[in-house]
């Protein structure tokens, strides 16, 4: 039976009250859109019928750089006369068979096996409609049952609905799966002769009945599913909600998070045994922690391999992006310490505070404990990088590479201008600023020699001229 799925995300979304188009504000660092499409992808569609309007040209590029293998279309609705008429849009390139799935780009964190449940309950031959009981229905379009309770008989809108009709509290969620075929025929014969002077989707319902095709509800596993956002304290309570359910996964495999109300991944955390997360942690693309890694307080962790019992200490940034950063076991960094793109720390590797560390890689044993800076650089085993130092590792064009080799020992406030090698077992004077190459074994030191004058005086004041 083959699948299409249809987002409508041409919606203006005026309460958002922003330039960007609502379906590509952010939940958890991703636009709600390429949550829906990311989620849906994994139901193996034979195509993903995006309604654009609003935006169109931002929301197409975006989807089709982030899904470049999705079987992506886009329709344009220009103007949106409502959520039918949005539909009738993908009319044309929907096949004549099958199973047409209609979800909303801006209910982004519906799950894969609720919209799978959904088409299941669809089963190609009746109208299946994704269906909650809320609190407070307010705004939502009401479920019509018959007396039995059993029969879907309509969805009726909140503003179209009667008395009675209100004091339902079965709503439906803006999900529904149908036989592609019935739903052209019902889409065209759709008349916007209503409170709002809309073209409705939920229309189909009474459609489906007087054809005496089936309608079944399916409910979603959990509420936060089909929450949708209209306004940015929306926005933010469904943030608040989705953090807490991912913490609370991560606690249940054991993590220990000192408060899942400040913590936040935005991507993928994995998570060996006994780690321990301070407060206000953020973690962003894909990070790892080996076993007994502990996490300080207000890090910032992007794109990274933490592995077993390295500990972060507060106030430290680590952003591996397209490079990746790697933190070996036992390492300690921070506080206060940056790790960049393709920095790679071995094991027992000591960072200390205000240490900037960029696409270089540290052996095991290697310590840089206060205010440096390593940039293209290789460090050995054991080596000791003194207070103040730097590589010099661009020239105003290019960058150049600096080789330390083992056990070196290279004293506070150096600059070494790369390329340069400093040889097994070196030792690097403080102050000394080295455009050479230091052999191995030798203490190399490159600064004016110091000299002391005897007899030197220091300058005295004039004494104040009298009158004038
Ligand atoms: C819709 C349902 C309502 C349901 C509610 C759930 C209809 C008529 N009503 O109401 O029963 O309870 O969702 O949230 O369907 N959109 C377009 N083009 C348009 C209009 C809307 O693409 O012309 C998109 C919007 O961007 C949004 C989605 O469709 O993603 C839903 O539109 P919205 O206006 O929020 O629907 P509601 O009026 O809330
Ligand atoms: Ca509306």
């Amino acid at each position: 039976m083959s699948l299409s799925i249809v987002i409508m995300a041409a919606g203006k979304g005026t309460r958002m009250k922003s330039a960007r188009p609502k379906v590509l504000h952010k939940i958890a660092g991703r636009p709600m859109l390429a949550h829906v499409i990311g989620t849906t992808s994994t139901l193996q569609a034979q195509q993903q019928v995006l309604i654009t309007g609003h935006g169109a040209e931002m929301v197409e590029a975006d989807m089709a750089r982030t899904f470049p293998e999705a079987p992506l279309r886009f329709v344009r609705q220009e103007p949106q006369l409502g959520t039918g008429h949005a539909v009738q849009q993908a009319v044309p390139v929907l096949p004549d068979e099958g199973v047409t799935l209609i979800l909303n780009g801006d209910t982004p964190l519906i799950r894969a096996s609720t919209a799978q449940a959904l088409v299941d309950a669809c089963g190609g031959d009746k109208l299946a409609l994704l269906t909650i009981t809320l609190a407070d229905p307010t705004g939502y379009g009401r479920i019509v049952r018959d007396a039995s309770g059993e029969r879907v008989l309509a969805i009726v809108e909140h503003k179209d609905a009667s008395p009675e009709q209100r004091a339902i509290r079965e709503v439906y969620t803006g999900m529904m799966a149908a036989p592609t075929a019935r739903l052209k025929g019902w889409l065209s014969r759709l008349t916007n002769d209503n409170a709002q002077g809309e073209y409705y989707l939920t229309d189909v319902v009474a459609m489906a009945q007087a054809e005496g095709l089936a309608v079944v509800a399916a409910q979603p596993q959990d509420e936060v599913e089909v929450l949708g956002v209209n306004s940015p304290a929306q926005l933010a309570e469904l943030e608040r909600r989705h953090q807490l359910a991912q913490a609370t996964t991560l606690m249940e495999q054991g993590v220990r998070l000192a408060d899942p109300a400040r913590f936040d991944v935005r991507g993928t955390l994995q998570c060996g045994r006994d780690v321990d997360i301070d407060v206000n942690f953020v973690f962003e693309g894909t990070v790892t922690l080996g076993d007994e890694g502990r996490i300080g307080a207000n890090c910032v962790i992007r794109n990274a391999r933490i592995d077993a019992g390295a500990v972060i200490h507060p106030f430290t940034h680590i952003d591996g992006d397209k490079d990746g950063v790697t933190v070996g076991e036992g390492s300690l960094v921070g506080p206060f310490a940056r790790l960049r793109p393709g920095a790679q720390l071995g094991r027992e590797v000591h960072i200390g505070n205000f240490v900037e560390v960029k696409n270089s890689t540290l052996a095991d044993g290697a310590k840089a404990n206060h205010l440096a800076y390593l940039g293209d650089a290789t460090v050995g085993e054991r080596v000791n990088y003194g207070a103040g130092s730097i590589t010099a590792n661009y020239d105003g064009a290019n960058k150049h590479r600096t080789v330390i080799g083992q056990d070196v020992h290279v004293g506070s406030n150096c600059v070494l201008i790369a390329p340069i090698t400093l040889g097994d077992g070196a030792t690097i004077g403080g102050g000394s600023t080295l455009s050479k190459d230091a052999p191995a074994g030798q203490l190399t030191v490159s600064r004016a020699r110091q000299v002391s004058l005897p007899g030197w005086q220091r300058p005295q004041k004039h004494p104040k001229k009298q009158g004038g």
